[in-house]
């Protein structure tokens, strides 16, 4: 019974080295050397031949019981590795699914355009609509019409960049769109905003550069007074830069406007004690503004008999400036993120 017992030995030698076997790689060798080829089993089934008959059938039980011992032994293991490999990497590589995303980075509008938008909302509550106009104008838009001849030295207060194409010019304010709203709409009572992007031929400084958007506001109509004119342009600076604030006009002077005025507002940091953002005085300038001159009124296509106005050409960069206590009005175009993601 020697075959049967070395099957017995064989089993037992090959149980006991699986109890070892911590890896694929070892689990293949064991694979190779207890069910491969030349394992112990499989040549106990080669020699079965050469048993003596009555025992054939003994032995081959055996060494097929043992085979598959072996082979249950082999998927169990087999099994158990692939579980422990799994838990490893389960534990090394732990996702901790509570912790917060990586938040992709958001951009927002840009502090001007925001301010717009505030603008046009309060304007749009009175009844004023967003009229557009180009950039690029003509002589006769930006200054003929608007009682700015060629002759008139008050040219002076505005120089541009000119185009090749002769009276062609970019734009020095948003005041021609005046002329584009009123032709368009004459004779029919208007109110508008106008917003857009101005050129002047200037030296850059913290206050001023050669590139700014303004808004125009634009009022035509029967029976338009100063008082109108005061009103609204009172209640628009109390809304967008606090409502006890108070505001003042003071003379001033424009082709355009007749009476012609400048609009402060109280200082917003120190509420007219004086402080270094309104240089001592405690007042702040936001506008230029006055009631449409007659001569405008009638290029525009409106009889100055019948119809009466006011106009206002304000800055929304100045605004933000002011509400938000900016230094330098360079710092809206170069860009800097850092300043930019303030708002
Ligand atoms: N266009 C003027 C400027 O840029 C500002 C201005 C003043 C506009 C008075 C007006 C106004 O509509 O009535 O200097």
């Amino acid at each position: 019974m020697d075959e049967l017992q070395s099957l017995e030995q064989a089993q037992a030698a090959a149980l006991a080295a699986l109890e070892a076997v911590n890896d694929e790689a070892a689990l293949e060798a064991w694979r190779i050397a207890h069910l491969g080829r030349s394992a112990p089993v499989m040549l106990a089934f080669s020699r079965l031949g050469q048993a003596p008959k009555e025992l054939r059938p003994q032995i081959g039980q055996a060494a097929n019981r043992v085979k598959q011992a072996l082979e249950e032994a082999f998927a169990a293991r087999a099994q158990a590795l692939k579980e422990a490999a799994l838990q490893r990497s389960l534990t090394a590589e732990r996702l901790d699914v509570t912790l917060p995303g990586r938040r992709p980075a958001q951009g927002s509008l840009h502090i001007e355009t925001q301010t717009l938008r505030e603008m046009y909302r309060i304007f749009g509550e009175m009844g004023f609509q967003v009229f557009r106009a180009p950039d690029v104008e003509t002589d006769e838009n930006n200054f003929t019409a608007l009682n700015i001849p060629p002759y008139h030295p008050a040219r002076d207060m505005w120089d541009t960049f000119y185009t090749t194409n002769p009276g062609v010019l970019l734009r020095t304010h948003t005041s021609p769109g005046q002329i584009r709203a009123m032709r368009q709409f004459a004779p029919q009572p208007i109110r508008v905003v106008l917003p857009g992007m101005c050129y002047r031929y200037e030296q850059a400084s913290s206050r001023k550069d050669i590139q700014f958007t303004q808004v125009e506001l634009l009022a035509v109509g029967y029976h338009i007074t100063f008082g109108d004119f005061k009103g609204t342009l009172r209640d628009f600076a109390q809304r967008i830069f606090g409502e006890s604030l108070r505001t003042r006009l003071r003379p001033s002077y424009f082709p355009f406007t007749e009476p012609s005025a400048e609009m402060d507002v109280e200082c917003v940091i120190c509420r007219g004690k004086g402080c270094a953002l309104c240089k001592g005085s405690g007042w702040l300038e936001i506008m230029g503004c006055g009631m449409v001159h007659p001569t405008v009124l009638q290029n525009g296509g409106y009889d100055p008999a019948k119809f009466s106005g006011f106009a206002a050409g304000i800055g929304p960069g100045r605004v933000a400036m002011l509400r938000h206590a900016i230094e330098d009005l360079r710092a809206f175009y170069i860009n800097d993120v850092r300043f930019l993601e303030q708002f």
